[in-house]
């Protein structure tokens, strides 16, 4: 006879938190939202761990190395996708941990045959107004010399004009020896009265640019998220058929974390994965593992050495898995129950193995409830994806903008390995949807914004870090009556727009 749970599957719409006794010090500037990656044992400190509780969905759409950076700025850490071949996925965790801080490699590229209307088109096209002349006009090749705005005049010259003609030559440029310190770079920059100054090696070949107006930047960023080496901490997806290979191209590019991607994670596939890291690697390399949506999918994988395990099945915005196939459970009735059996298994162990709430988080409020629901961190696709540094591409769509956000389960993304149990190709069906998202400008200020609702609810809780949430958070669920009256009601609206915009 079949087990039929007594509890109905709920989600984080069906909650609501109930505030608690709020100090004076219970101010969003004194929270901290310091939050474990990595298992540890009782009274000792995790080996990684996060700023803010934020990381990025193993995704196409969400998470390159330029997502992997920006989202290292605030604090948080993306997992690179996995659904791309190995040498690529691993040059995208190369040149998101050589991103020092500070040292911005050189996007916009030219050699000294190119012209004056090479340079403008450039230019339009990247927005940026410094340009590297290299011998081959890639990033890293040896610098020749650099042209600014400040090296031509349009009302003179011809478009036909050669870089070689006009641009500053290496011999006038005041650069820096690759090695230096940021700090280093800023005094030349300050002392020289310079806007940017390129840093090269032995051999002349140009390594990155340091801009005058990243140093202010830099200032902006106070949590982030650094390595021994004062490099971002970067994340990558793998998953379990081609780890023996995946797995040491990521270690070798220098990954942080890694997360074994998959739909469905109570598997001896997991078990199978898990092992050959713990016996290839002991418990230097870090990776967590899920997706599960129970107590016993918890304890699997906890019990097969996972680092942290990630909840959630069947909730993402991109997800008809539980249309396709009538598996998962709404995400509310799943943290909520992993977090309790990763509560029992610390008492019986002593070791505190951090879970991750993975998917459906439509409103701010929700990474909140998910929080205090007994999540250490939350992962997000469709709210990174809305942003400017996502992969994806920006387009105008009846006269909006927005960004491309398609499932790895989708046929454009064909991650079937996500989803593969074997079998016959030609029998494999779609989990995930292509779609559009509203445009949302850059990341930074979105996560700040987010971030201080997040806090707002916490100080109203009366808690000043996450797991005080999760000792103190008292929830209740709505009823139906209950949510109409949440939202704005029994008044004509004068702007319908604007005041769901920052997560909708
Ligand atoms: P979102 O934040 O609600 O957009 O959910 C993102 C999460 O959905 C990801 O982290 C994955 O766990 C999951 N996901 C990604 N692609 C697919 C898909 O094609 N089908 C089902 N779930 C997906």
């Amino acid at each position: 006879m079949a087990t039929v749970l007594k509890e109905p599957s709920r989600t984080f719409n069906e909650y609501l938190l109930i505030p608690g006794y709020s100090s004076a010090e219970a101010r969003p500037e004194n929270v901290s939202l310091k939050t474990p990656v990595v298992k540890f044992r009782k009274g000792e400190e995790p080996a990684l761990s996060m700023n803010i509780p934020l990381t990025s969905a193993v995704m196409q759409a969400v998470s390159d190395d330029g997502m992997a950076v920006a989202l290292a700025k605030e604090g948080g850490i993306s997992f690179i996708f996995g659904s791309q071949s190995i040498e690529s996925q691993a040059a995208m965790v190369r040149k998101a941990k050589r991103a020092k801080a500070g040292f911005v490699p050189s996007d916009s590229n030219l050699t000294p045959d190119s012209t004056l209307g090479d340079v403008l088109d450039l230019k339009e096209r990247k927005g940026h107004s410094t340009i590297a002349i290299t011998e081959d006009g890639t990033a890293d090749g040896k610098l020749l010399g650099i042209v600014t705005s400040r090296d031509y005049r349009l009302s003179r010259m011809s478009m036909d004009t050669k870089v070689s003609e006009f641009m500053t030559p290496f011999e006038k440029l005041i650069f820096g020896k690759d090695g230096i310190t940021l700090s280093e770079a800023n005094d030349i920059i300050w002392d020289n009265k310079l806007n940017q100054l390129p840093i090269v090696d032995d051999n002349q070949r140009l390594t990155a640019f340091v801009f005058r107006k990243d140093y202010d930047s830099h200032k902006e960023h106070p949590l982030e998220l650094l390595d021994a080496d004062k490099r971002y901490v970067v994340g990558a997806g793998i998953n379990t058929r081609d780890f023996k290979e995946r797995v040491p191209a990521l270690v070798d590019a220098g990954v942080d974390i890694m997360t074994i991607d998959s739909s469905e994670g109570y598997s001896e596939w997991q078990a199978i994965t898990l092992k050959w890291i713990r016996d290839t690697y002991g418990d230097t390399v870090k990776v967590g593992a899920g997706n599960v949506v129970d107590a016993d999918g918890f304890n699997f994988l906890a019990d097969c050495g996972a680092d942290f395990v990630k909840i959630g099945i069947g909730g993402g915005s991109i997800c008809i898995t539980r249309e396709q196939k009538g598996i998962g459970r709404g995400q509310a009735s799943a943290v909520l129950e992993v977090a309790q059996a990763r509560d029992e298994y610390y008492k019986k162990t002593g070791v505190y193995i951090p879970i991750c709430s993975d998917g459906g988080i439509v409103y701010d409020y929700h990474i909140a409830l998910a929080l205090a629901m007994g999540a250490d961190f939350i992962m997000l696709g469709r709210y990174f994806a809305r942003f400017e540094e996502s992969p994806s591409a920006k387009l105008m769509v009846n006269g909006n903008y927005v960004k491309e956000y398609w499932g790895e389960g989708s046929a454009r993304a064909r991650n079937w390995q996500r989803y593969d149990l074997g079998g016959d190709a030609k029998l494999k069906f779609e989990e995930g949807v292509d779609s559009y998202v509203p445009y949302a400008g850059p990341l930074h200020d979105n996560v700040a914004l987010t971030l201080n609702k997040v806090k707002s609810t916490m100080c109203n809780c009366g808690v000043l870090s996450i797991p005080e949430f999760h000792k103190n958070a008292k929830l209740t669920l709505v009823s139906a009556v209950s949510i109409v009256e949440g939202g704005a009601h029994d008044v004509i609206l004068k702007e319908v727009s604007g005041r769901t915009s920052n997560s909708r």
